[in-house]
């Protein structure tokens, strides 16, 4: 019989215990309260409950924030809602600079964070992107500072390769517990240099973004033939057809059958699409599934 690939609907973050799909607030801001609250409620039903947020989702008029804002009213409305919830945020991307993650930086917005969101701690605090002028004793003193005055609960870091991830916690008294990466069959990067095999290695768990390509791995996207899209969409289709499930929920079933501890970030604003992304969990996706996905990413055998 043709061997089925586990997919594990819980996992770890360092002390905390979350759902494998995980909500992604970046499109959120303009949301309604009512709305908002919604999405947030739908998630946590299909045990998505980790949220993930950022100072620079939303960034307008307003400055930083926007999404945060959105998701204070939330839990300022339904306060059980911040209980249910490992509340991730990120710092560090600073237009028009890009970034600046020196100390002074990550402790200020992730105070301005605390006090959008309505609450006095943040589970998981992630370095968003690497600041290529912040070195890694500074960064590592911002985290710990804001650790040590309880502000943060654990740090990560986002879009860091494997050496940046490994020159941080050298700097670090605790261990990091996150890397949030771009992954899904339209971005394949994170299996070959080396971010999974870092986060195996140190056990960080892995936070998938856009694991549905933005929305490209979706039955109402149009891909151009002959490009990555359109090979990868035909095997999803296939398998999709065969498991009577969408095939976004077939990309997802395949971020998360991966071994590192994968958490997948889902970013629709459809609560009724929220609530199907569960069926990722009944996919039966065998191992040649698996590889015939990775095959049609790459465009080429496996060597
Ligand atoms: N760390 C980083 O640098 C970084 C960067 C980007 C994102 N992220 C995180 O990752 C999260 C997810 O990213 P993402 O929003 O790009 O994720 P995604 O799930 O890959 O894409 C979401 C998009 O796909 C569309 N979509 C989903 N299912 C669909 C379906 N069945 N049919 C048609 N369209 C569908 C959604 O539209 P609808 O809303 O209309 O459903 C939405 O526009 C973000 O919210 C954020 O938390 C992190």
């Amino acid at each position: 019989m043709t061997e089925v690939l586990h997919i594990p609907r819980v996992g770890m973050i360092g002390p905390f215990e979350a759902g494998r799909l995980a909500y992604g607030c970046w499109r959120f801001a303009g949301s309604s309260v009512e709305s908002a609250t919604a999405k947030i409620e739908t998630a946590l039903e299909i045990g998505a409950n980790l949220v993930d947020t950022a100072a620079i989702y939303g960034f307008g008029a307003e400055g930083l924030g926007g999404a945060e804002r959105v998701l204070g009213a939330v839990y300022a409305q339904a306060p059980a809602l911040r209980d249910r919830t490992v509340l991730v945020t990120k710092a560090g991307i600073h237009p028009p600079v890009p970034y600046d993650s020196r100390a002074s930086n990550l402790i200020a917005s992730c105070e301005a964070s605390l006090a959008r969101l309505g609450t006095d701690v943040i589970d998981v605090f992630l370095i968003h992107r690497p600041d290529l002028l912040a070195s890694y004793d500074e960064v590592a003193e911002g985290l710990a500072r804001l650790r040590a005055d309880g502000k943060i609960r654990e740090a990560g870091v986002s879009n860091f390769s494997h050496t940046q991830i490994r020159a941080l916690q050298s700097k670090l008294d605790f261990p990091l517990v996150a890397s949030q990466p771009e992954f899904s069959p339209l971005a394949i990067g994170p299996l070959e240099d080396g971010t999974l095999d870092v986060a195996q290695e140190l056990g960080l768990s892995v936070m998938a973004w856009s694991p549905l390509g933005g929305g490209r791995l979706t039955a109402g996207h149009t891909p151009e033939a002959g490009t990555q899209e359109a090979r990868v969409l035909a095997v999803l289709e296939a398998i999709a057809s065969r498991e009577n499930v969408g095939v976004d929920h077939v990309a997802l079933a395949w971020v998360l059958a991966h071994p590192a501890n994968v958490f997948a970030l889902i970013g629709t604003q459809n609560v009724a699409r929220i609530e199907a992304s569960a069926k990722a969990f009944d996919v039966k996706l065998s191992r040649q599934d698996w590889y015939d996905i990775l095959v049609a990413a790459r465009g080429a055998e496996m060597p």
